[in-house]
């Protein structure tokens, strides 16, 4: 799809990579970004294009109430995110539970609402679903948060079909490492958000399904495409 002209709702828009896709919609000529965060005081990002949303993910009533308000979107940035639940054999069951409310079924409750608004469009709209290189491949350090991730990702294959017919794509971003707040104390080599930013808003140009936006990504996605085994034997190490 095109970006220039677009009219685009990031969540988590506050700060991390939704902070970075909100200001690279407005550098490549998104007509109007919608910037939800949980906090509206929080979002930093000026312009006069961008419309402040309240938006918890986890909470119905504020979705039903985002819906109405950004009845334009053509679209939908599923960013928001949270990583709570780190070691496969030592985090809790709130923790895990934690990563799956806000990052399988928040982001499906949000896609439910929007889908109505989105089939009215003329020309139909696009859905993109942050996830990670870790919907693919999980490790013992994040094996958690990486359940969470790789269930998103069976439910952006599962809407693939449902919504082709309503003319809306369902694309899925597997990012590598980003130099966010999320992973702030892994020593892993990252890449910026906006470096990340640029890489998912060509990938929407290009109208990828599967999106690596980042150097890391770019490479372990092609031993993925040539072998998932050999993807988990690279990880193996994390
Ligand atoms: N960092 C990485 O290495 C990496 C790699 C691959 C994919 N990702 C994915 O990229 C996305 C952005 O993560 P990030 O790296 O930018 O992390 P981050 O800096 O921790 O930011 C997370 C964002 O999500 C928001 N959020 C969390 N729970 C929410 C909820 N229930 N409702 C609405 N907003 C919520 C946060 O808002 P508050 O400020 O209110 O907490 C914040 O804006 C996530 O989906 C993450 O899984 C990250």
């Amino acid at each position: 799809m095109n970006i220039k002209g677009s009219i685009a709702l990031v969540t988590g828009a506050n700060r991390g990579l939704g902070r970075a896709l909100v200001s690279a919609l407005l550098d490549g000529g998104a007509a109007k970004v919608y910037a939800a965060a949980r906090d509206e005081k929080t979002l930093a990002v000026r312009d006069s294009r961008v419309v402040p949303l309240t938006l918890d993910t986890t909470k119905p009533e504020q979705i039903v109430a985002a819906v109405k308000k950004a009845s334009d979107v053509t679209l939908l940035i599923n960013n928001a995110g949270v990583s709570t639940s780190y070691k496969v054999l030592t985090m809790t069951p709130a923790e895990l539970a934690a990563d799956f409310r806000t990052n399988v079924q928040g982001t499906l409750d949000v896609i439910k609402a929007f889908v109505p608004m989105l089939e009215r469009g003329r020309t139909g709209g696009t859905i993109v679903n942050v996830l990670s290189l870790s919907s693919l491949v999980s490790v013992p350090t994040f094996g958690g948060y990486a359940a969470s991730k790789a269930a998103a990702y069976s439910i952006t294959q599962a809407l693939r079909p449902a919504l082709r017919p309503k003319h809306i794509d369902v694309l899925a971003v597997l990012a590598g490492p980003i130099d966010t707040d999320m992973i702030k104390d892994f020593p892993l080599p990252k890449t910026s958000a906006a470096d990340v930013a640029k890489g998912v808003l060509a990938g929407i140009a290009r109208g990828d399904e599967e999106i690596f936006p980042d150097p890391m990504a770019e490479q372990m996605g092609a031993l993925w495409s040539k072998s998932p085994k050999e993807l988990e034997r690279a990880f193996s190490s994390f």
